[in-house]
Parts: C-alpha cells; sequence; structure tokens
C-alpha cells in the first residue's frame, strides 16, 4: 500500500531507526491478566505525569480496553528479550520463559523489571489503525541495578554500552536566546 509515493514496508524500515526501549503492557481485565509487548510507548507530560502506549486496534488486547480502568508499563531489561517474544505472540517453545506478576497499586506489575509505571487511563484516542491510550502516572516502581534496558533497534534486539555517554543539556540553564537556524540556498 502507499500514501503519497511512502510504501508501508519503507515506512516500517525507516521508523525502526529510531531506537527505543521495550515495555510489556500489563493490565487486569475479567479476573484475568492481559500482556502485551510494546514499544510504542512514550512520557507525555509532567504535570500532570502521563505516559502513553499505541496498541494495535486488531489485536487482543485492544479488546479489552473499554473495561480497563489502569494498567502498568514494564520497562524490559535486556536479559527480557524472551519476555518480549512471549508477549508479542512470537515464542516457538512449547515451555514459557519465567515470568511473575506481582500486585500494585495499578494492577499486575512484572517482576524484576528494570522500572514500570503504573497508571489510571486518562484517555484513548484515534491513532490510525492503532489506540493511542493515555495515562496518569499513580505509581512507580525502580528495579535494582545495574540498568541495562533492552533495546529495539532496526527490527532487531539490541544492548547498549551505559559505561559509555556524554551529558545531555541541563534544561533548567535554557538560554533565552533561540539557537540560530541555516538553511543551505
Ligand atoms: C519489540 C516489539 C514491539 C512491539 N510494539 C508494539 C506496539 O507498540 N503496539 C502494538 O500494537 N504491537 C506491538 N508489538 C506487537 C504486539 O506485541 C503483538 O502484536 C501482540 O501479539 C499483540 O497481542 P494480542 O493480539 O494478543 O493482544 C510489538 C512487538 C515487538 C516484538
Amino acid at each position: 500500500m502507499s500514501a503519497g509515493g511512502a510504501d508501508t514496508r519503507t515506512f516500517r524500515d525507516v521508523a525502526g531507526l529510531l531506537a527505543g526501549g521495550v515495555a510489556i503492557v500489563t493490565m487486569e481485565a475479567k479476573g484475568e491478566v492481559r500482556a502485551m509487548t510494546a514499544n510504542a510507548v512514550a512520557s507525555l507530560s509532567l504535570d500532570p505525569m502521563l505516559m502513553l502506549f499505541c496498541p494495535a486496534k486488531k489485536s487482543r488486547f485492544s479488546g479489552y480496553l473499554a473495561d480497563m480502568r489502569q494498567f502498568t508499563l514494564n520497562f524490559l531489561r535486556e536479559e527480557q528479550e524472551q519476555l518480549s517474544s512471549y508477549f508479542a505472540g512470537g515464542w516457538r517453545q512449547s515451555a514459557p520463559p519465567p515470568f511473575r506478576f506481582v500486585p500494585s497499586q495499578a494492577g499486575p506489575r512484572l517482576e524484576g523489571s528494570l522500572a514500570s509505571m503504573g497508571c489510571e487511563v486518562e484517555r484513548v484516542s484515534e491513532g490510525g489503525d492503532h489506540w493511542i491510550v493515555t495515562g496518569r502516572v499513580i505509581t512507580m516502581h525502580r528495579g535494582v541495578e545495574p540498568y541495562r534496558p533492552l533495546v529495539f533497534f532496526a527490527g532487531k534486539y539490541r544492548s547498549i554500552d551505559v559505561s559509555a555517554g556524554s551529558p545531555a543539556p541541563d534544561l533548567t540553564q535554557v538560554l533565552d536566546e533561540p539557537p540560530h537556524v541555516f538553511y543551505p540556498h
């Protein structure tokens, strides 16, 4: 399928060049825990504290959105790659990888993840063939160190060297003068 000269294959490939973390979204619906792997996850607002994730409209998970009042975003560690594949429905072995859900203020949370954010559903909005689920953060949990995230980039799981890196600017010290932008003629 194409839209204005861009095809969906190219869209997937180019969008995949934006590296990101991987989360398992957990919730309880009709007395059962539901979980889904997602990388369309973002922090949206600081005041109020809002997070968002985007489940495909055709996913089974989306079938429970009408009853969902709370959800938890569980950020995965690099060694939790198997859980990402398992909760994406891509697990081909008979025995599931080991995992455990533990109760928290916002429903079940995945034990052992890098960090978790429990949210109350604020809004479900249209996003093409996905829903945009916005949640107000009501509880946060930081796992034990070391913090080594699972990264999804160009269709593959990766890990990063967290010992390297350079500091991002301190945005509490923003200059009044905007940056100068030059366009080539
Ligand atoms: C790394 C990774 C990231 C994913 N991110 C999303 C996402 O953000 N939104 C989504 O709808 N599906 C995403 N998926 C696919 C879903 O996890 C998959 O379709 C899942 O099986 C849906 O489950 P359900 O239909 O049982 O609810 C992702 C899969 C992987 C492996």
